[in-house]
């Protein structure tokens, strides 16, 4: 079958959006548990961090130091699960993602000394690392392509959920148990509980057809694509793909990496996955109450109000990543975000170094708009949408080693960030924070608009023919 053939027959044999075995969406939450779990990891901080010092009588320092071994233990997982990927299979690396998850929440319930306990949170950060490489990957190999993105957008939403669901139970859990020695191992339970239900679910899992395919296992790969299409003319038209693209002349995978082609696609997953990070949001995710605390304000809002805005505006991006199409969503997101980072400088030019407590209510009141809407710019937009693009744009026998480095460099970026914006803001001024990351969300759009492919609604095996014709 030609390429061109290829496309009319794929085009008529996609499913519509509804048209799914209720085994897809089992399998597409399942896999996303990932995402919670990333989610739980890295929104665990913001409310915890008084009761942590507080345990282990900490100074500022080793807070931050503890804080951010989360980042290290992600580059690295993200590093050793392209290996994880290709010889144990996407499924079996979930696995392990759950039992590192479960077994470093339960280490650190028991509170032990704090060097272990940065051990832990290494190894949550390592479970992280896996689990945000693994899960965007099986996502994508196994939903249909034309559920595809708003599948892949669950991995979103579910790492915002966890952030939020962090934060609330944080907060309640420091109000209702005083002690911080009885608070802090409560806290690590609730991590712990997701992690075993994500270990659980994990095995039940299929195994990813386009790996199965990948081992020579074409049976097996059968079997899950009957289980999850709903005609065996879809099941053989996906097998088709699949056997097409492996059988490409690529040649050995060392080969295909080192081609023009793929290099290309690994520098707009990089610069993407940069781009994602440079924008700022995890100043936000991790400081927000920091910030607002410059301005004066403090309780409830500034604890609360980034992670909420953040989960219910990843809703509308499942819709729209379909509909819209993914450069749309950069566009109008890096936008939005830009606008917003120059209001939150401006509001901070103003405020100087005045006491918190004499701020006035208008740049308090900009600030916080400005704040909120910038969460909202990301949270329907780069949120999902570059873990998405970089699920999508590899050929199949590169896919490992490209999501491997774009996963890495997104950890590189929000380590750094986390580490040294508030030093930044103190060196430089705080309002220069807020413009540095509006001059990149320009950049940002720049980039899009030259360089990134459109990827709605094309199967992953024409989107690779097509980008290697580019
Ligand atoms: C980013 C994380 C960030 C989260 C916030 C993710 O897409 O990669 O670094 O903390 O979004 O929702």
């Amino acid at each position: 079958m030609n390429v061109q053939n290829a496309q009319v027959y794929n085009t008529q044999t996609l499913p519509k959006q509804g048209n799914y075995k209720l085994v897809v969406y089992f399998i597409c939450i399942v896999g996303a548990l990932g995402g919670l779990l990333f989610g739980l990891d890295q929104g665990f901080i913001a409310n915890s961090l008084n009761t942590i010092k507080a345990t282990y009588n900490l100074n500022t320092q080793s807070a931050e130091q503890y804080s951010a071994i989360l980042a290290t233990g992600g580059v690295i997982g993200a590093l050793l699960s392209g290996i994880f990927a290709r010889f144990l299979g996407r499924k079996k690396s979930l696995v392990f993602a759950g039992l590192i998850f479960t077994i470093a929440s339960l280490g650190s319930a028991m509170l032990p000394s704090f060097h272990v306990l940065n051990v832990f949170r290494f190894f949550l950060g390592f479970g992280v690392g896996v689990a945000s490489f693994i899960a965007p990957l099986y996502l994508s190999e196994t939903a249909p392509a034309s559920i595809r993105g708003s599948m892949g957008t669950l991995f979103q939403l579910m790492i915002t959920i966890g952030i939020f669901l962090i934060s609330v139970t944080n907060v309640y859990i420091a109000k209702v148990f005083v002690s911080p020695h009885v608070a802090l191992p409560i806290m690590f339970m609730v991590i712990a509980v997701f992690a075993v239900l994500m270990l659980i679910g994990s095995l039940i899992l299929p195994e990813s057809p386009r790996w199965l395919m990948l081992k020579g296992r074409k049976e097996q790969a059968i079997r899950v694509l009957k289980r999850t299409f709903n005609t065996q003319q879809e099941v053989d038209s996906e097998i088709q793909d699949i056997e097409k693209i492996l059988a490409a002349g690529q040649g050995h995978s060392i080969k295909a990496l080192i081609k023009a082609h793929f290099i290309k696609i690994l520098v707009i997953g990089v610069v993407l996955q940069m781009f994602q990070q440079l924008v700022g949001i995890n100043v936000m995710i991790y400081y927000a109450p920091t910030i607002f605390g410059y301005a004066g304000m403090k309780g409830l809002i500034a604890m609360m109000a980034v992670p909420t805005v953040n989960m219910l505006f990843t809703f509308p991006a499942i819709y729209l990543v379909e509909k819209w199409g993914r450069k749309k969503l950069l566009y109008v997101g890096a936008v939005i975000m830009c606008l917003t980072m120059l209001a939150a400088g401006l509001a901070f030019q103003y405020i100087g170094n005045t006491d918190p407590s004499l701020v006035s209510s208008i740049p308090k009141s900009v600030l916080l708009i400005a704040v909120i809407a910038y969460i909202f710019g990301f949270a329907f937009s780069w949120g999902p949408v570059a873990w998405l693009v970089c699920s999508e744009i590899f050929p199949l026998k590169g896919r490992e080693v490209g999501m491997t480095i774009t996963t890495m460099v997104n950890w590189t970026f929000a380590g750094l960030l986390m580490r040294y914006s508030l030093t930044f803001m103190e060196t430089y001024g705080r309002s220069s924070l807020f413009y540095m990351f509006a001059i990149f969300c320009v950049l940002a759009i720049i980039f899009v608009a030259k360089f990134v492919p459109e990827t709605k609604g094309i199967t992953l095996e024409d989107l690779e023919l097509k980008l290697r014709r580019k």
